[in-house]
């Protein structure tokens, strides 16, 4: 194991275009339940059910719930080593590109100030009137209504099964995944596109692969540089290195 990340952290420092990425996995040692983990489903729904368009068209008051009950969740819960790690490799290697698939905000919280968050932000919230985004932290059930034209047609500001990916970033990330040649995959699943095909790209295009993760996942191949450990322990030892 400690080989291995010996080896990640060699890769990494000599990269020219290095990228990570993270999923819920990074956040599962903060006590936020992964998606397709045990405590993933809510009242019997997963994810896959409640994360969609037609679910909020049909009953915005139950999806609003379970984002309430989400956030509820979040804000008791403080970035682990993993989210740390990640803000330290940051400052010793800044020309490496960070994107999220969590919309929990503790990267942000953990010190990182520069990340392409490419599903959106739990504590930020979108007009479907004038489309303005706004903060939004409230986790009761009291109606919410836009901060600007004050319509009660307020959504989640975070990308749901079926939707497009946020037009500001989307770009940044596919040129920084196009290029790199170094790509380092932290507790996802791989089951989610167009995340789930990053690193399958940038072995593609002869970059090298990592992956840190318990398990092995779909989008793991055998040429991966493959650390199956927690993102705590795995990226704080890759700090360690980075930094020594
Ligand atoms: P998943 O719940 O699908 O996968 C979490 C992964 O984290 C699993 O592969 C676990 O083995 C791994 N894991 C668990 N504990 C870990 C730890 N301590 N350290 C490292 N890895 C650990 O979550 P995602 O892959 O992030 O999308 O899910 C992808 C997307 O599906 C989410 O962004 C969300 C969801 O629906 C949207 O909401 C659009
Ligand atoms: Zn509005």
């Amino acid at each position: 194991m400690q080989d291995k990340i010996k080896l990640v952290s060699e890769v990494l420092s000599q990269a020219r275009f290095p990228v990570i990425m993270t999923g819920a996995g990074i956040s599962a040692e903060s006590g936020i339940p992964t998606f397709r983990g045990k405590d993933g489903l809510w009242k019997n729904y997963s994810a896959m059910e409640l994360a969609t368009p037609e679910a909020f068209n049909k009953n915005p008051e139950m999806v609003w719930e379970w984002y309430n009950y989400r956030k509820n969740i979040i804000l008791n819960c403080k970035p682990n080593a993993g989210h740390y790690a990640i803000t330290n490799l940051k400052k010793f290697i800044p020309h490496l590109v960070i994107i999220t698939q969590n919309v929990d905000n503790l990267h942000r919280k953990a010190g990182l100030d520069f990340f392409y968050e490419m599903h959106g932000n739990i504590f930020e919230m979108r007009c479907l009137q004038c489309n303005s985004i706004s903060i939004n932290e409230e986790t009761s059930k009291e109606s919410l209504t836009c901060s600007k034209c004050h319509s009660k047609r307020v959504r989640p500001n975070v990308v749901w099964f079926s939707e497009p990916l946020p037009a500001s970033i989307m770009p940044h990330i596919l040129t920084a995944v196009s290029k790199a040649d170094f790509f380092l995959s932290v507790g996802t699943s791989g089951s989610v596109y167009p995340a789930a095909g990053f690193a399958m790209q940038v072995r593609a295009q002869g970059g090298q692969v990592a992956i840190v993760n318990p398990e092995i996942t779909e989008e793991s191949s055998s040429r991966d540089i493959r650390i199956e450990t927690t993102s705590g322990k795995a990226l704080s030892t890759l700090a360690q290195l980075m930094e020594g």
